[in-house]
């Protein structure tokens, strides 16, 4: 019959219905080479505990390289009748150490900080893999900024026209999020990094072992503190499946400008063929799908993360059988960015911007009328009665279906004594970029110093 974890109490085995309900290991298997890691450690701290003695620390470290050799080529996996990652391994074990020795394993240690250390150890693992697609979609975004050092664009506010910005302030702005996101992993990666090694089922060990070593060993900074909260909290869990949802939201909005602009109407970009996909009856779509998948899956990874809580939500301490739900989300997390962010990063490093297309469009819907009202106040005009007589103008030029600088020399004054000839220096977009130069603002020769900055921040990460 199956080899049981718990034999002794139990006169009979699982129903089907329940180990069917209880197995993990299509989705836990992942965790395996940090579950023989930790027990490489856990034999350690037990043979200096005089709990193994040298050669059974010897056999049990060359059991699990064999173990370890057969789960990377294969040639072990799971079977139908282990339960979890743990049982499978603890089997497999004992199956190339004898029952005597590899019966020794599981002193002093519990599946429960078992499950919380090595979902800590992938995790931590993965956020640098993430970390280096997100660095990618950056690069991509800064590359095209600093292609298009002086290209215009319409900025808006509620989607509407509102003052004219540089492409690359513009894609620097979907930069700096993600920027932050790896920071997110970097400030989280210091809060993953405490080991609930040791704490057992959930009140410790008496066996006098030591979880710092083990910590050591499995490359954390030290022990958790408290061995209840080392296996029963997951906010290290749910803090990275909220970094996950935080990218994918920040993806989702770049994606969806990217589909905007890809329209017809809008015309401000060309995806390239690789990135984009066609229609099966329609010979002429070229269609966004990257960026449509990226704005679907940011909807399932908050998905992950909204899971992850509920399953926490009124959980009381300690282990709960709950807790197994907090895997697969953020496997799913991990997984899905994974494939999202290659994707993304070369559909950004390969969209053509239609830069004169954009240039026409930057100073239409009136996107200047701010730079004339500030242009008033550098006359003495109150901001007040500057604003007003903007808002003159455009209401004129509304009228006439002009734009503003078509007003002449008489309708200019007719609105307002202060509006002299000389306001037409600033109704070019090219001046009304350039005059936005205080810190942080769409100037190029500011907006070229961001770059280095955010170039600087990226390398830095
Ligand atoms: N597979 C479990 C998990 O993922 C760990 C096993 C703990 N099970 C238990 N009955 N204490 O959380």
């Amino acid at each position: 019959g199956p080899l049981s974890l718990w034999g002794g109490r139990f006169a009979g085995g699982p129903a089907d219905a329940l180990a069917a309900l209880s197995r993990s290991t299509h989705f836990d298997w992942r965790l395996a080479r940090y579950d023989v890691a930790g027990s490489r450690a856990h034999a350690r701290v037990l043979h200096r505990a005089g709990l193994l003695d040298d050669a059974e620390l010897a056999g049990m470290l060359e059991a699990l390289d064999r173990l370890e050799t057969d789960v990377v080529s294969g040639a072990f996996g799971p079977g139908p009748d282990d339960e979890d990652v743990h049982t499978a391994l603890e089997r497999g074990l004992i199956e190339r150490a004898g029952p005597q020795l590899g019966g020794k394993l599981r002193a002093g240690r519990s599946r429960n900080d078992q499950i919380a250390t090595q979902v800590r150890m992938y995790l931590r693992q993965e956020a640098r893999v993430l970390v280096a697609g997100v660095l990618d979609v950056v690069d991509s975004l800064v590359a095209q900024a600093a292609a298009h050092p002086t290209a215009v664009m319409p900025g808006r506010t509620h989607l509407q026209h509102a003052q004219p910005v540089l492409l690359a302030h513009h894609l620097l702005a979907h930069a700096w999020p993600l920027l932050r996101d790896v920071q997110r992993w970097v400030d989280w990666d210091a809060r993953a990094a405490t080991s609930p090694y040791g704490s057992g089922a959930l009140a410790g060990s008496s066996l006098g072992l030591d979880p710092r070593l083990v910590a050591a060993e499995l490359g954390f900074d030290g022990p958790t503190e408290n061995s209840i909260d080392g296996t029963a909290a997951r906010d290290v869990v749910a803090e990275f499946a909220f970094v996950v949802a935080m990218v994918g939201v920040d993806l989702s909005r770049l994606s969806e400008e990217i589909i905007l602009w890809a329209t017809k109407e809008f015309g401000f970009v060309t995806l390239d063929d690789a990135f984009s996909t066609g229609s099966s009856i329609m010979p002429q779509k070229k269609n966004p799908d990257v960026a449509e998948l990226a704005r679907g899956k940011a909807g399932r990874l908050v998905g992950d993360l909204t899971g992850l809580l509920t399953t926490l939500k009124g959980l009381p301490l300690a282990y709960n059988r709950d807790l197994q739900e907090d895997k697969e989300p953020v496997f799913d997390g991990v997984d899905t960015l994974g494939l999202l962010l290659p994707a993304v990063s070369g559909m950004v490093a390969t969209l053509a911007f239609r830069t004169d297309r954009m240039a026409e469009l930057a100073p239409q819907g009136f996107s200047l009328a701010t730079d004339v009202a500030e242009w008033l106040v550098r006359q003495g005009v109150p901001f007040r009665e500057a604003h007003e007589v903007a808002g003159a103008c455009v209401r004129v030029c509304e009228e006439q279906g002009i734009e503003l600088w078509d007003l002449t020399d008489a309708d200019l004054a007719g609105i307002s004594p202060h509006l002299t000839p000389a306001v037409r220096e600033v109704l070019s977009v090219a001046g009304s970029v350039a005059s936005r130069d205080g810190h942080g603002g769409t100037a190029p020769v500011r907006v070229q110093e961001q770059l280095e900055r955010a170039r600087a921040r990226a390398s830095s990460l």
